[in-house]
């Protein structure tokens, strides 16, 4: 049995979305705390769609100090709380709250969390690499500026309302190499791309999110698809169909962005791979 070395009585935390019923985000900060020796008391709350302000008012209200925020509240999260880290502010959006004396202060760990999942566990580098992006709703808001700051030779955002891509990278244009293209571009451009990223949520409907004779992998390329479940999702399966080295799921950035929070709250960098197989094992037999 643990050796439970720090008691905290009274802090809350909680993911706050709708719906909610599904997050895996209790589970996960559960084994962080465990494996620190650490507890945590941190629940799941449904939010009605049109109070989210009082829904955190009443988390606030019983102890809460922490908060994650999903779908479709990270928005309002961001605007809700009085101080911004440069990450939320680039993104619009925040997915997690730290109360501080007497307001909220937001921050956006899914870029980060994408980031060291790719990074470390994959063990790929972005510093240097050719990137597409596909995507242009909030989770591809939310890792474009991370992803930029580590150096890609060049990152093509596409998407397939157009007109949203060319809106995302317009902040980013002029200090950074990245640019938006159509996703009808893919079938005849010859450029391949060393990492792939489906920021999309086209996995959810099993569908892909471009069309099937876009030819975008090298021998080399990593596939990303940000979904995950309990199969390769159908953008994995058609990559690796296509010719790119690996394909991964989205699973262990959820990890990572979990503990990109933990340690803004509680000081202490939980190890996410342990958590990762763990989990994947769960799924695999769920
Ligand atoms: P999220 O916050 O999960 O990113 P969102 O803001 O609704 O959700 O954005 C969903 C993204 O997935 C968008 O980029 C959307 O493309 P559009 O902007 O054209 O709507 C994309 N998407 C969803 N289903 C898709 C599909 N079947 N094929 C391609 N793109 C898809």
């Amino acid at each position: 049995m643990n050796i439970i070395t720090q008691i905290e009585h009274s802090a809350r935390y909680a993911v706050i979305g709708n719906p909610i019923a599904h997050s895996k985000s209790p589970r996960i900060h559960a084994l962080f705390a465990e494996s620190l020796r650490q507890v945590i008391d941190y629940d799941k709350r449904l939010s009605p769609v049109d109070d989210f302000a009082g829904e955190l008012q009443r988390f606030r209200n019983e102890g809460g100090v922490g908060a994650n925020v999903t779908v479709p509240f990270k928005q309002q999260a961001f605007s809700l709380a009085r101080e911004a880290s440069l990450r939320a502010q680039q993104a619009g959006a925040a997915n997690f709250l730290m109360w501080r004396g007497d307001h909220w202060f937001c921050d956006n760990t899914d870029g980060a969390g994408l980031v060291r999942d790719i990074e470390v566990n994959l063990t790929r580098s972005f510093a240097g690499k050719s990137v597409l992006l596909i995507g242009a709703g909030g989770a591809a808001r939310g890792v474009l500026g991370p992803l930029l700051l580590r150096e890609p030779s060049g990152v093509v955002l596409v998407n397939r309302t157009a007109a949203r891509a060319v809106e995302l990278v317009a902040p980013y244009l002029r200090d950074y190499p990245v640019r938006a293209q159509t996703i009808e571009a893919l079938t005849t451009s010859s450029a391949r791309y060393d990492i792939v990223i489906n920021a999309t949520s086209s996995s959810l409907s099993d569908a892909l999110p471009m069309p099937t004779n876009a030819e975008v992998f090298s021998s080399d390329s990593l596939a990303y698809d940000m979904m995950y479940g309990k199969a390769p999702t159908a953008f994995m399966t058609w990559a690796l169909g296509q010719g790119a080295a690996r394909a991964s799921d989205g699973l262990g950035m959820l990890v990572e962005q979990a503990a990109e929070s933990y340690v803004q709250w509680r000081g202490s960098l939980p190890q996410a791979e342990p958590i990762i197989a763990l989990l994947r094992a769960e799924l695999a037999t769920s």
